[in-house]
């Protein structure tokens, strides 16, 4: 009896591990371990047997039956990971997932006021032109009437990148990129980036501005008038009073900074314009004689305005920004406003 316990348990062993299925591996259970099973007419038998004999085969069978059932367990785990790993091979792609949702972006607070102004002086005329913002020492300074040496250089906090070659430190040199190249008339604005050794809360190394200049015969301080007040109203809003103050460039002369109404207290004085009432915006002059010299116009013949202005500033001011930073952080939460 002891040799075809074990003959059963040998061949059952053999069938558990070759079943390749979930299904095979329940019908080797019922052929070796269930009611009809050889298995089970043994066990049946044992009431025949000696008392000797009983515990010994008694032990054989349910160490017998253990064995079995520890292989069943170990197959079924087996089985089932293969199914699973089948399985996910099959569902690679579910095709019931939902789609991830594509957030819409949105224009840049900077973007959006750049092209505002822009389209102002498109409207008016005026025509884009643009120059590098790694520039000649020559065109950020010598050519604009600022000499090597003259303490207003150190105005514009400069990154130097080599001899003689800076970052631009505004945007005034596309000024004299487009008047060596060509003659009046000229009605031009230049957008771009220029650098800074300057960083706080309203000030960033990098901040964007908006050149512009007028060159024609008989231009006059009028004309620039009236096309910042333009300029200003559209930005601001019409009700907004604009002011000219009496101020220094060396590229312009006589230069004038212009104020608008503060967009907080209109005017009455609050911590954002320091009670004045009023917000400097840019800056502005007519071009001065020795910047027409350095170009090659004759002063005599030609006059014109010009301007600058930083969009940040203009963009801050218009949405009531307060930290410069938020503009570059990209911080969706931010931008998602605008
Ligand atoms: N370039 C000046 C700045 O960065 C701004 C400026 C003032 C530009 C007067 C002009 C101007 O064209 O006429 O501070």
């Amino acid at each position: 009896m002891q040799e075809r316990i074990k003959q059963i348990e040998a061949e059952a062993i053999k069938t558990i591990s070759g079943c390749q299925s979930l299904q095979s591996l329940e019908e080797a259970r019922i052929r070796y371990l269930g009611k009809n099973s050889d298995f089970f007419s043994v066990l049946r038998s044992l009431g025949t047997l000696t008392p000797e004999e009983r515990p010994i085969i008694g032990a054989l069978v349910n160490t017998t039956k253990a064995n079995l059932e520890q292989a069943m367990r170990d197959k079924k785990v087996l089985l089932l990971q293969a199914e699973q790993k089948q399985r996910i091979e099959v569902e690679k792609i579910d095709v019931s997932l939902p789609g991830k949702g594509v957030r819409r972006g949105t224009i840049h607070p900077l973007s959006q006021v750049m092209k505002e102004a822009q389209d102002i002086f498109l409207r008016l005329g005026y025509e884009i032109a643009e120059g590098p913002e790694v520039e000649t020492e020559y065109h950020n300074f010598d050519g604009l009437n600022i000499p090597p040496h003259h303490p207003s250089r150190d105005a514009w906090g400069t990154f130097f990148v080599k001899d003689e070659v800076v970052l631009r430190t505004h945007t005034s040199p596309v000024q004299i990129r487009v008047m060596e190249k060509r003659k009046p008339p000229l009605a031009i604005i230049a957008p771009g980036r220029v650098y800074r050794r300057d960083s706080d809360a309203t000030h960033s190394p990098i901040f964007n501005q908006l050149e512009g200049f007028l060159v024609d015969q008989k231009i006059t301080f009028g004309d620039l008038k009236g096309t910042l007040t333009e300029f200003l109203r559209q930005m601001f809003g019409k009700d907004k009073n604009v002011r000219f103050r009496p101020s220094f460039f060396p590229f312009t002369e006589p230069s004038a900074e212009v104020d608008v109404e503060c967009v907080m207290c209109s005017g009455r004085g609050c911590r954002l314009c320091k009670g004045s009432g009023w917000l400097e915006i840019l800056g502005s002059g007519m071009i001065d004689p020795n910047v027409f010299k350095a170009v090659g116009y004759d002063p005599k013949k030609f006059s014109g305005f010009a301007f600058g202005m930083g969009i940040e500033r203009i963009a801050m001011l218009k949405y009531k920004i307060d930290d410069i930073r938020l503009f570059f952080e990209n911080d969706v939460r931010f931008l998602e406003q605008f």
